[in-house]
Parts: C-alpha cells; structure tokens; sequence
C-alpha cells in the first residue's frame, strides 16, 4: 500500500467509526462503557465531523447546549436515553432535569471548538447562524465558571469532582481525593468493569469518593451558589484552566467577527486575568505547572499532563520553551508521546486511565499550542506518534505509552476525530 493510499485507508476507517457512534443529533464516545452524549467528547468530536457534513458538526454543539442549566453551566453528561450499561446513572444524580444531565461540568472546549469550526466552514450563512447562536451560551458558561468556581476572584476555577477535570484518577487528585470521607455512601454497583479492564480503570477506594461526592452535592440540590464553598473536594487544575482560557481567547475573537463587541471584550478580560493568575501555578522544581489544592492551600506535587496543558492556552513565551523541554525529555523516556503521567514518578502506571496512558486528543490540543508557538518538529513527533498507536493499535480510548497496547474502550469516536484532525492538518 502507497503511504497516500494508506492515509485514506486510515481515514476511511476514522470516518466509519463517527457514524458506527452517531446517535442522530448526538455522538457517544463508545458504545456499552460511555451510552450517552459527554460534553468535551461532543466538542472535539465536532472537529472530525467537520470533514464529513458540516451540518451535523454544528448540530453536536448545539444538542449540548439545549440542555445548558439556567445558571449557565453545560453539564458532563446528557443522558439522553436509558440505559443500565452505565452507572452511575441519572437517579443517582438526581438533578431534576426533563432529560436528565449530571451535575458537574466539564473541560470547556466548547469555545475552541466553535471557533475553529467556524474559521475553517465553507457554508459560511450556516456558520455565522450556528456561531452567532452557540456564542451567548458559550459566554454564559465562562460568566457561570468564573461567578461559580471562582467566587473567591482569583482567576481560577476550582473543580469540585475528578470527573470534572475529564482526567478522573490523575495522580494530581490523590491527597485531595484521599481526605474526602466515604461516610454515608450508599451501596453501589460499578458497571465500568463489565466493559474495560479493572487495572485499566480507577480503583475502589477511588470510585467510592467519586460517588459520595456525587451524592454530597446532591443532598446540597445542586445548587451552584453554595457547591464550590461547601465542596470538600476543590483542586485548581492548570489543565483546565488552560482550555477555558484558550476558549475565552478564541471567543473574543469570535465575537469580533460576528460584531458582538461586549461579549469579545468580556471574553479578553477573563482570558488576560486567569493567564496572569496561571503563572502562580508554576513549579521551578518540576520545570512545568502543577494543581493547587484549595483545600489545603497547597500546591500538589505531580507531574501529570495536566500541567504541560497549559502550552494550548498561549502561555509566554519562555514557559512554552519549558514545557517543550519537558516533552522532548518526555520522549526520551517513553516510545509513544504524551504520556498522561511522567514516567520517573513511583505512582506513574502506563496503563491505568489517566495515571501514565497516552491520549489523541490530549496530544492533538498540546500539539495545538505548540504549533502556534513555532515548535513545530514537536508536532510532527507528537502527530507521528498519535498516527504510529493508531497503525499499530487501532482507535482504542488510551495506549500504554511504552507499549503501545490498547486500553479501555475501542471503536473510539474522539481518538478517530483526532486522527480525521492529525491526517487533515498534515495535507
Ligand atoms: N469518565 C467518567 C467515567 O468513567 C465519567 O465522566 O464514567
């Protein structure tokens, strides 16, 4: 096979499996471990969709934010059919929504999303319809991050749950996670574990906080003006902070555009406010950003992921030249860049989920960052490895990152999204 030949091959199969997932008005991640629509999932799987029928890419954002909450958060999850597959489901979340959602949110890419759809659509009337729409809901999800997981003022949001971070069992939760109590918790049946491999998941003790978190907020009726105070769990994650903050950049540009001059300006002033504050986050030591625990108020000493993120927020120049730094030694150290954990840390494993796995779209939004910020021989390792798990492996959920082994689920949507994004980006 010629390597053009092979590409679209790969592609073929990246597209087969968008609509292997496509529920109508909505993707699953995969089918049986994740039945429902999942927040940054959707976003980033619109990027592949893009490429097949700009309509529906459109679609998968707005389906999300028909079930935005009134005090402008866009939940994690939209249970949008039954199905006892998964747990926990809607009556243990309990948010009283006529299609159920949960009560937390998740990483907001949604902003990035749009943008880049909209900067790249050739149906340009649909586009400036479809943006100028998803734009209000889009600024009253920042208004509600910053008012709700920074009523304090400081430039950072909190998250109140590891499922927020999209990162559930990062070693950066573990001291926060270990002193939430488990008193009270209700009997329980995961169902994780009838789809994926239990050393490929999070452990018990882990899920059992997860869930009484879960069940915390619902006794305080999911009340955002009370849950970030009242949150025995809340970690300021760079991660995460870094895609609201790109989001924020991208919209402001956004609006511009569309001539909504009060959101774009909005939109500066939260992203020039959260990027000073981002720098508070730097360790010396680790010559990259690390998590604050709120709790605690102390700063958490993993180097995970979460912390070289921040290169997709347009962080200044001289930490972009650290966190390559970071990366290339990273490489030196596994065969399949980016690894979720640093590899040299005793908690690292390379297979468990989020404590060392390499991710597509983590990979796809740091080779982002690096691409606007000039590293781009780091790109192209990053988007050969990417491809490499792919040949190699298939379009699973995560890959060991030294073997390259296929782990969690498979038929993957957004790690086919990514390669649709990686193969495209390269023509
Ligand atoms: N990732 C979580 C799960 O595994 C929820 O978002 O169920």
């Amino acid at each position: 096979m010629t390597q053009t030949t092979h590409r679209e091959d790969l592609y073929q199969r990246a597209s087969e499996i968008l609509r292997l997932n496509d529920r109508g008005h909505y993707t699953v991640p995969t089918s049986g471990l994740y039945p429902f629509q999942w927040n940054w999932d959707s976003c980033l799987v619109s990027l592949g969709q893009q490429h097949l029928d700009e309509e529906r890419a459109w679609t998968e954002l707005t389906t999300l934010f028909e079930h935005q909450w009134d005090d402008g958060m866009v939940p994690h999850i939209i249970f949008h059919q039954h199905d006892d597959g998964y747990f926990p489901g809607p009556d243990v979340w309990n948010t009283g929504r006529v299609v159920q959602t949960t009560g937390i949110t998740q990483p907001p890419v949604a902003g990035f999303a749009a943008a880049r759809l909209f900067e790249r659509a050739q149906d340009t009337a649909l586009a400036r319809r479809q943006a100028g729409h998803l734009l209000h809901g889009i600024d009253r999800w920042h208004e509600w991050f910053y008012r709700c997981r920074d009523p304090h003022g400081t430039g950072l949001v909190a998250l109140i749950h590891p499922w927020e971070s999209g990162r559930d069992n990062s070693v950066d939760w573990d001291t926060a996670l270990d002193a939430v109590s488990t008193d009270g918790l209700e009997p329980y049946q995961r169902r994780d574990l009838q789809h994926a491999h239990a050393d490929h998941r999070p452990t018990m003790a882990q899920y059992d906080r997860y869930i009484s978190l879960v069940q915390h907020f619902r006794s305080l009726k999911w009340d955002n003006a009370l849950l970030h105070d009242m949150s025995p769990f809340k970690v300021v994650d760079p991660g995460f902070n870094a895609i609201l903050i790109r989001s924020c950049t991208d919209i402001a540009k956004l609006a511009d555009e569309l001539g909504e001059a009060a959101i774009a300006a909005r939109n500066r002033a939260r992203a020039d406010k959260a990027l000073a504050a981002l720098d508070t986050l730097w360790s010396d030591m680790l010559q990259q950003y690390v998590c604050f625990d709120r709790v605690s108020g102390k700063a958490v000493d993993s180097a995970s992921v979460g912390g070289i993120l921040p290169a997709f927020a347009g962080v200044p120049p001289a930490r972009m030249d650290c966190l390559a730094r970071r990366l290339t030694a990273l490489a030196k150290q596994v065969n399949y860049l980016v690894p979720s954990h640093d590899p040299a840390d005793s908690r690292y494993d390379g297979k468990r989920y989020w404590r060392g796995p390499a991710w597509l779209i983590i990979n796809y939004l740091i080779a982002d960052g690096l691409d606007r910020a000039g590293h781009h021989e780091l790109v192209e390792d990053i988007r050969q490895a990417s491809l490499k798990l792919i040949d190699e492996s298939g379009f699973a959920e995560y890959y060991d990152p030294q073997t390259g082994e296929a782990l969690g689920g498979d038929t993957f949507t957004w790690t086919a999204a990514m390669v649709m994004e990686f193969l495209r980006s390269s023509d």
